[in-house]
């Protein structure tokens, strides 16, 4: 059975302390709350809380992320972070790809990439994100798109390497608008994504990788959404701010 997760993504929001109180929250009310085996909380937190953060997990249900890397060993990148300093601080889990940083900072397909590589060589796990505009959406172009981004970023792995790889599809529409995309909506994305791994790497493997849905994932829908086949999971933003509710998500899937 793939693996289920319920990630969280704090994108630049909450100080040290008020960080270590949501974090200490969170993995103790996981550790006494979630009975599901085959589910994953993941936490993605600011950079300078990494070190620190990793000390307070006290369950195995709960691993730390860091929300980007640079692909380089080490070198002349003034202000980025390597695989190998976030492995040693306990980090478990990246977040590569985000739409924010390919919009924002000019992330391109080649570059993730190159992040994606890093991160397997050095042992770690890449969530990848992907994900179309509304413009894309309404052109009819969203599952080409989405496709392409796969085939740029991933499709160069061999199938040991690419089921390392989480999968974290995010419509661009849908992040922190409170418009999420309907569960069919979701589901029909997956769907295309999962046939597209088949296509490439054959049906097992790609029933084997987890795609997580992310875009407005709240207590409220994510029953809905992780009831889906082909959704495992959710990639939350706003919601993982809030304590409570991620726990309600993390606890939201099928039995
Ligand atoms: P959101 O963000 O849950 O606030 O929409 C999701 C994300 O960007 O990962």
């Amino acid at each position: 059975m793939r693996k289920k997760y319920a990630a969280g993504n704090w994108k630049m929001n909450k100080t040290f302390n008020e960080g270590q109180i949501l974090f200490s929250e969170v993995t103790n009310m996981v550790k006494d709350e979630l009975v599901n085996p085959n589910v994953k909380v993941v936490m993605a937190v600011p950079a300078p809380y990494l070190s620190s953060f990793s000390k307070l997990i006290n369950t195995d249900k709960v691993s730390i992320a860091a929300q980007n890397c640079h692909p380089k060993e080490s070198g002349a990148y003034t202000g980025e972070v390597s695989v190998g300093m976030l492995k040693s601080v306990g980090v478990e889990y990246v977040i590569i790809g985000h739409s924010e940083r390919r919009e924002y900072f000019g992330e391109t397909d080649e570059f993730i990439a190159a992040k994606v590589d890093a991160l397997l060589a050095g042992g770690l796990t890449p969530i990848f994100c992907c994900g179309e505009t509304l413009a894309q959406r309404e052109a009819g172009i969203h599952f080409d798109f989405v496709k392409g981004q796969f085939t740029n970023a991933l499709f160069h792995l061999d199938a040991d390497a690419l089921q390392k790889v989480v999968i974290a599809y995010e419509p661009i529409w849908a992040i922190g608008t409170g418009v999420t995309a309907s569960s069919e909506q979701a589901q029909e994305m997956h769907k295309v994504l999962r046939d597209h791994l088949a296509s490439k790497y054959g049906q097992e493997v790609a029933d084997n990788i987890s795609i997580l849905y992310g875009g407005s994932v709240g207590a409220g829908n994510a029953k809905e959404l992780f009831a889906m086949p082909d959704v495992d999971g959710g990639l939350v933003g706003g919601a993982s701010l809030k304590s409570r509710d991620f726990t309600e998500i993390a606890k939201s899937f099928p039995a």
